[in-house]
């Protein structure tokens, strides 16, 4: 059977499943939703963010894209984080990446990729603001990782960048930004441990959105 006719017959179990723990689980669930993570991960089919994580519906709002990316002038991204922060007031706003990262390893190739291009653009951008540290390591195993983990950190700066996150972050000191990697290889969630406090501050003499002054 293809697995396009499994879906069907996998949520008709897991709606069973469900009920058998709260028979008003769904009932509960179309009460509305109070999550307190909101997680930025990529598309990739084997980065599965409830499943790794845990979580269970209702406690974590989800937005994918290729590479996990929050560009400056991408609606989507925004609108997702406008929306979590502003008015589902999250705690935690999480950009997760992944090793073997098809989006970043196609940045660190020479290849027209058509309209990829300029998403993947913002990951050569990564790329020509670490171009130092990641020209110094030899091995492309290790600097394709490293490449990984720098683009989690600088779409972190990002999403710290937009004035939603820096008005709630100064008056009501939320939400937290963490960067995450997902090793594929092993199924480990690593904390990249990215010192919040610090990011806000190195980068607000740039990006101050006159948020501190208030
Ligand atoms: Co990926």
């Amino acid at each position: 059977m293809s697995i396009y006719k499994e879906v069907f017959k996998n949520n008709q179990k897991w709606i069973e499943a469900k009920k058998a723990t709260d028979a008003d689980f769904f009932e509960h669930l179309s009460q509305g939703q109070n999550p307190d993570i909101l997680y930025i991960g990529c598309s990739d089919s084997r980065v599965t963010a409830e499943d790794m994580t845990g979580v269970e519906p209702g406690q974590m709002f989800v937005h994918r894209n290729v590479a996990n990316l929050v560009p400056n002038n991408d609606g989507s991204s925004a609108s997702v984080i406008e929306y979590a922060v502003r008015h589902l007031q999250v705690k935690h706003v999480v950009v997760c990446g992944h090793y073997f990262c098809g989006g970043v390893k196609a940045a660190m190739q020479a290849a027209d990729l058509g309209i990829l291009n300029p998403w993947l653009r913002n990951i050569r951008d990564v790329y020509r603001l670490h171009k130092d540290e990641l020209n110094s390591i030899s091995d492309e195993g290790e600097r394709y990782n490293r490449l990984v983990e720098l683009n989690v950190e600088e779409q972190c700066v990002n999403v710290i960048k937009t004035a939603v996150v820096q008005n709630a972050y100064l008056t009501t000191g939320y939400p937290l930004v963490h960067g995450w990697v997902f090793d594929i290889k092993t199924g480990k969630l690593i904390d990249l441990n990215i010192d919040f406090e610090k990011k806000l501050k190195g980068i607000q003499e740039i990006y101050d959105l006159g948020t501190t002054s208030k």
